[in-house]
């Protein structure tokens, strides 16, 4: 996989939601290799504590984890005034955390569509006002949100992720303007299959399960947590300054 080094992205403030696993986790590692001081949040405390170690004991510096449920909204703003304590500035925010949950249409209860928003979307726009002053108060920043293809291609099993994951793509549309003359750029990264841990154990258990949606691919091969990586250190970095308002399929081409 080729690394691009982006110089301006040392030393920035980087903070990622759900970073302890899976994509979130490629994003930790990506912005440290490249010298950013790194923040995230999740849930999972064992998965986040052993990434820290690994990305210290790789990169030399410890991101910094701050366990937190994102359902919590005073806990998010409270661990993001505890990182802004800590680092200062944000100069990217990366909105990841999310929940993949399959769903039949009929079963899904007003509590469960509530849980499906709160753990997709709320603490997308939360994390965004919460952030959005510092960025303000440094000059600029980039804001990446992620979507999926999910909406675009019309997943049946998930009607409120699809959902959610179009709103996404609304409110960033929406947020770029509103922020945009502040040098604040807002785009969203619509990831197609990444085989991840959670979707081989819980959605792909076999490779035929996974060979019937890559041959939809107009590229052949897997799409992976690097290629999402490579394309949230581009749009952080100066080199898309005049980048916004956009959504980014990186799927290899799925049709
Ligand atoms: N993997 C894919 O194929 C794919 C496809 C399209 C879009 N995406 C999107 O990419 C992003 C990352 O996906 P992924 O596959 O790595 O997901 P994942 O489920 O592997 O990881 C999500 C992370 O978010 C954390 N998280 C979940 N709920 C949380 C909560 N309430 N509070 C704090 N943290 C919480 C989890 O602990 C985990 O570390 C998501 O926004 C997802 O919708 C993924």
């Amino acid at each position: 996989m080729t690394k691009t080094t982006y110089s301006d992205l040392k030393g920035r403030v980087v903070l990622i939601t759900g970073g302890a696993s899976g994509i979130g986790a490629a994003f930790v590692r990506a912005f440290a290799a490249q010298g950013a001081r790194v923040a995230f949040l999740d849930i999972d405390e064992a998965a986040g504590a052993a990434l820290v170690a690994e990305v210290a004991a790789a990169s030399g510096a410890a991101p910094l984890f701050v366990p937190c449920d994102l359902l919590d909204i005073d806990a998010l703003r409270d661990a993001i005034v505890k990182i802004h304590r800590s680092l200062g500035d944000a100069a990217v925010l990366v909105n990841n955390a999310a929940n993949d949950q399959r769903q039949a249409l009929a079963e899904v209860t007003p509590t469960e569509f509530d849980w499906m928003i709160g753990v997709n979307l709320k603490h997308v726009f939360f994390a965004v006002q919460a952030v959005v002053p510092q960025m303000q108060a440094r000059g600029g920043g980039s804001i990446i949100n992620m979507s999926s293809v999910a909406w675009m291609r019309g997943a049946p099993a998930l009607p409120v992720y699809a959902a959610a994951k179009a709103a996404i793509v609304g409110f960033t549309n929406s947020l770029a303007r509103l922020v945009g003359p502040d040098r604040i750029r807002v785009n969203a990264i619509a990831p197609g299959m990444v085989i991840t841990e959670r979707q081989r154990r819980l959605w792909y258990p076999n490779e035929q399960s996974i060979a019937e949606l890559r041959i939809r691919q107009a590229i052949p091969d897997a799409v992976t947590p690097d290629d999402i990586a490579n394309m949230a250190l581009y749009l952080a970095s100066d080199a898309s300054q005049r980048v916004t308002r956009q959504c980014f399929q990186v799927d290899g081409g799925l049709g």
